[in-house]
């Protein structure tokens, strides 16, 4: 019978330094793994061979998906931050997850590579609303910061998003209530995309809800 758990990684060797600089994994990192475990029985089945996660910080998440796929699949993670890029490969190594981890923005220098070929897209973005001039100015505002109604930086990774995935492949995001859940399902079927609500729960004051994008059949 196929394991349907996913085990959460080992990520002790992360330090309190490394957190001034890193996003910690919180709820958010957490229901975004939750997501996958739900789907777990579905993702196994599509048989991945390139995950891809968008901003991977710790690199809990794309390390708790290989954990659970093995090595059959290739693992690559972007992050903007080097220091994210560095502990992501520490995190999928003392895992025994192999992650390629490129310091990019978003996945500009991958795109060429990856093209057509991404059979399962992870984003937990920087989703809070917050002034424009946020967006970007540092390490930590990097990990939250989401400007206009927390859309900045995800509605950039929307309109490529169709050319990475593979025919079969599927995209799960984070989003918030105040980043237009209805409305960013809107944009995503303009690209093709028909969304699914995977999972939702109220952290604090935020509403969150993963997002689960599939390529709408013809
Ligand atoms: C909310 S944190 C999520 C981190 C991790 N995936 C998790 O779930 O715990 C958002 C991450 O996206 C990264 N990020 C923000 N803007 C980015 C960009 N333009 N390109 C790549 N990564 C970005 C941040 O550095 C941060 O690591």
């Amino acid at each position: 019978m196929m394991e349907t758990k996913i085990k959460t990684p080992d990520f002790s060797h992360i330090t309190s330094e490394d957190l001034e600089h890193i996003y910690e994994p919180s709820e958010d990192t957490f229901l975004l793994i939750d997501a996958l475990e739900k789907d777990l029985e579905l993702i196994v089945n599509l048989k991945p061979s390139l995950c891809l996660e968008v901003g991977s910080g710790s690199g809990v998440v794309i390390t708790a998906l290989g954990t659970s796929l093995g090595s059959g699949a290739r693992y690559i993670a972007t992050d903007i931050n080097p220091r994210a890029c560095h502990i992501t490969q520490m995190t999928g190594e003392r895992n025994g997850v192999h992650i390629s981890a490129v310091n990019t923005d978003l996945v500009t220098d991958i795109l060429p590579n990856v093209t057509g070929c991404v059979d399962i897209l992870l984003f937990n973005p920087p989703y809070v609303v917050t002034p424009h001039e946020e967006v970007g100015q540092g390490d930590l505002e990097h990990t939250w910061a989401g400007g206009h109604k927390g859309r900045q930086v995800m509605d950039r990774l929307f309109p490529i998003v169709p050319l990475l995935l593979s025919r079969t492949g599927v995209f799960y995001l984070v989003a918030i209530r105040e980043n237009d859940l209805d409305d960013i399902a809107q944009v995503m079927k303009g690209h093709g995309l028909s969304c699914e609500h995977v999972i939702s729960r109220r952290a604090g004051p935020e509403h969150l809800t993963v997002l689960k994008f599939c390529v709408e059949s013809d």
